[in-house]
């Protein structure tokens, strides 16, 4: 049976490739759709969801619970403000990666914070839309 693997995206990624694109780059989040495409292993699907409001983040997961292997989230700046998020990640027993395009740590201080890190199993920041792929052929390997 085919495993499915969330892909969650958090307020202002909709606004990929026209949001600041000298640090989020040009590519859109049909981009990351398709480079996570890509990076699947065999018998694993995904699927891709974007919202601007915390608690859809919060109702996905735990749909996740139920529907998805795994976890993808660019949790956007509720990585550094939810604790509603991770509530939701402790409550979700398979592998969770979180992934930020941007290296974080580079930037302003109160991004340097995440609550995901306390439930994530890996984190990338700073590929690019790479991160997305190596965080799907991460989730395949733990989930497989
Ligand atoms: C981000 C980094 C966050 O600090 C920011 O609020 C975002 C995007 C990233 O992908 O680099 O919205 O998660």
């Amino acid at each position: 049976m085919t495993k499915t693997i969330y892909i969650l995206n958090g307020p202002n990624l909709n606004l990929l490739g026209k949001r600041q694109p000298e640090i989020y780059g040009h590519e859109t989040l049909e981009d990351v759709e398709r480079m996570a495409r890509d990076a699947l292993a065999g018998g694993f699907d995904c699927r891709m969801m974007q919202s601007n409001w915390e608690g859809q983040i919060v109702d996905w997961i735990h749909e996740a619970r139920e529907e998805a292997c795994g976890i993808v989230i660019n949790p956007g700046a509720l990585t550094h403000t939810s604790v509603a998020v991770l509530d939701a990640l402790n409550a979700f027993e398979g592998p969770v990666i979180e992934v930020h395009i941007s290296n974080v740590h580079k930037r302003e201080t109160f991004r340097h914070h995440s609550y995901v890190s306390l439930r994530a199993d890996g984190v990338i920041a700073g590929l690019g839309l790479e991160g997305y792929a190596a965080a799907v052929r991460r989730v395949c390997s733990l989930a497989g």
